[in-house]
């Protein structure tokens, strides 16, 4: 007899054909730096999966090399908006929300904040620019932001490799 939590793995909503090259498990390493502060290294963990509905869901955390010490984390979902376009939606426990949309080019999903909300206490971010680039076994991305009254510039950069396929 089969009940409500022996359900087989879910297919896949065929709306997310465009953006699917995002699922799996990711992990590397990535480079920090703004005009205001001392370049940094990461490790990251990205996983990035789906429940058979029509968004991707987006869980991602971070540590510093060597120490292991956990810096940034981000949970959210990547939804798609027709063929060639998606949207993400991101949480930050800095107190920054963001809603980004753009376009999806082939393995190459760009997306420009529509709107960023920060809370009373958060640093002063005003715009954010993420892509993701999947070059194989590899998801290159990069984060570009204008915050703390600077104008856009490079915050991120990693490249990630596939430990699991999702
Ligand atoms: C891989 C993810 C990330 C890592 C590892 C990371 C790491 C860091 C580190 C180490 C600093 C400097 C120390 C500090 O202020 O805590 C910093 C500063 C900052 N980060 Fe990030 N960050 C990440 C993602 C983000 C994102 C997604 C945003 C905004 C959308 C963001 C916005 C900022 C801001 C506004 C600062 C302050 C700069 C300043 O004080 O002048 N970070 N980040």
């Amino acid at each position: 007899m089969t009940t409500d939590t022996e359900q087989q793995p879910p297919a896949l909503h065929e709306s997310l054909a465009s953006i699917a090259f995002l699922l799996g498990t990711w992990r590397g390493e990535g480079r920090g730096e703004y005009p205001t502060i001392e370049p940094f290294s990461y490790g990251e963990e990205l996983r990035v999966g789906h429940s058979g509905r029509p968004f991707l869901t987006y869980r991602q955390r971070t540590w510093a090399l060597g120490s292991g010490t956990p810096l940034h984390v981000e949970v959210g979902y990547v939804r798609p908006a027709g063929a060639d376009r998606a949207e993400l939606v991101v949480a930050q426990p800095s107190g920054v929300v963001e809603i980004d949309e753009g376009t999806v080019e082939g393995m190459r999903l760009t997306v420009t904040s529509t709107l960023v909300g920060v809370t009373s206490t958060a640093k002063p971010v005003a715009r954010v620019t993420r892509t993701f680039t999947r070059h194989g076994r590899q998801l290159e991305y990069t984060l570009d932001m204008a915050a703390m009254g600077s104008a856009s510039a490079r915050h991120l950069h990693a490249t990630l490799e596939l430990e699991l396929e999702g």
